[in-house]
């Protein structure tokens, strides 16, 4: 479609674009270009037309739209945006029996029925925030897919930091902290075929908090959650953020055993070295988080020295989420 591609050559210069370089680039007419042009201005993206220069981008609406996401990754096809849905995860589940592609990705703008882990629900307030899933097509052995989440949290921690000013840590398993906040939660959820453990498909959600107000999170959630926007004071463009996270979850979905994540997890995680809470055997027990194994699980040391590795379930850290 011209209008996308005007839109993509408009955002990639920062300067101005002549009718004509643009009508050759895309072999067009310069009348379509200009058709171009009025559509997307008609949509709010605000762009200086100057005669004998050419076209300029001076602003983009905050609205995530394909071809508002397609100007920043490296695709051009399987990114559906919702306004509003039960939950993006839902939503791609029933396309798989449609047979939707590997690698689909699908946006809200809202969920009324959001999931977060444990069964809990997710809130997922109107037009400030990225709800995006992304369906992995994939023929593995669950045992093969240990630290898929902890790969994606990678993922997301590396795309806020590369568009953002704000530096991201990752509390065990996959909370997304800034500032010892959460920014981001992930849920993936697997179809195991039950009589050999083959995983057929994983579908990733992701939830960050993008343009939410600081005086969004107010009572229980105060000390808990933040907004990239609250932790920087500037309004991010969420198609930009989400663009550039495609291109993280594309390139680990064509390697899922690409081993870099390790390292950049385990750096990234909050819990070594702190004390962490969690159940064990019914049991809230405590230890000291020291290392990361190979399967991403947390090892933790007992005051008699002895080792544990969960590998499942939640944790608290003293000194995160009110947790003193
Ligand atoms: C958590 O922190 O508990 C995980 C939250 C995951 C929320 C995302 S938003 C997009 C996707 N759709 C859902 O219903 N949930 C995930």
């Amino acid at each position: 479609m011209t209008k996308d591609q005007v839109l993509k050559i408009l955002a990639e210069n920062n300067d101005f674009c002549s009718g004509e370089e643009m009508s050759k680039r895309l072999g067009v007419s310069r009348a379509s270009v200009n058709l171009a042009v009025k559509s997307l201005k008609k949509e709010g993206y605000e762009i200086l037309s100057v005669t004998n220069k050419g076209y300029k981008l001076v602003s983009a609406p905050d609205v995530l739209t394909p071809s508002q996401i397609y100007v920043y990754c490296n695709r051009d096809r399987d990114i559906v945006c919702l306004d509003s849905v039960d939950s993006t995860n839902d939503f791609i589940k029933r396309g798989i029996s449609n047979g939707i592609s590997d690698g689909s990705v699908v946006l809200a703008e809202t969920q009324t029925r959001g999931k977060g882990r444990s069964g809990k629900s997710f809130e997922s307030p109107y037009g400030v925030s990225v709800y995006l899933s992304y369906l992995m097509k994939l023929d593995k052995h669950i045992r093969d897919l240990d630290g898929l989440t902890a790969k994606v949290a990678v993922c997301v921690a590396e795309t806020i930091e590369q568009v953002t000013p704000i530096n991201v840590n990752i509390k065990w398993v996959n909370d997304l902290l800034t500032n010892n906040k959460k920014i981001c939660g992930i849920l993936t959820e697997m179809n195991v075929e039950g009589d050999t453990g083959i995983v057929n498909y994983a579908i990733i959600g992701i939830g960050i908090n993008v343009n939410n107000e600081k005086n969004f999170f107010d009572g229980e959630l105060k000390d808990i959650a933040t907004s990239i926007k609250a932790e920087c004071g500037k309004e991010i463009m969420r198609a930009q953020l989400v663009g550039a996270l495609i291109d993280k979850l594309d390139s680990l979905n064509n390697d899922l055993d690409d081993n870099r994540f390790f390292n950049e997890y385990k750096r990234r995680c909050i819990n070594i070295g702190r004390e962490v809470s969690f159940t064990l055997n019914g049991e809230k027990v405590s230890a000291k988080a020291i290392d990361i194994d190979p399967s991403f699980g947390l090892i933790v040391e007992f005051n008699d020295k002895t080792r544990y590795t969960i590998s499942y379930g939640e944790t608290s850290v003293r000194g995160i989420y009110g947790y003193v």
